[in-house]
């Protein structure tokens, strides 16, 4: 099965810059996008959400909206909240 370990958002909040990692939540996944920032397409805007949500970002960038994009999320997966 695959448990992975549960992280509080408090912890999720800290990891905010590229030296202490850049940290995600979508959907109660976290995720640690730190390896992701320099190759995504939309650039620099990304680190807007670092240690934050995901939804409020994506729901003004609805290019987020397709299949492709959630898998590419899924291989950063290190935790739930
Ligand atoms: C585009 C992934 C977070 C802004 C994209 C694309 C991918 C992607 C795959 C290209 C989509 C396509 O054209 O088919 C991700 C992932 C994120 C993330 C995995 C989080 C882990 C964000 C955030 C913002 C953002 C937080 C804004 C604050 C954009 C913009 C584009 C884009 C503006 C369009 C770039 C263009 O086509 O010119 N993103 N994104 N992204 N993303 Fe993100």
């Amino acid at each position: 099965t695959n448990s992975l370990p549960v992280y509080s958002q408090e912890e999720v909040t800290k990891h905010c810059s590229i030296e202490k990692g850049i940290w995600v939540t979508y959907k109660g996944g976290v995720y640690d996008i730190t390896d992701f920032v320099t190759i995504h397409p939309g650039g620099d805007k990304i680190l807007l959400a670092a240690g934050k949500a995901l939804e409020p970002f994506w729901a003004l960038y609805a290019v987020h909206e397709q299949e492709h994009v959630l898998e590419i999320l899924s291989e950063y997966k290190v935790g739930v909240l």
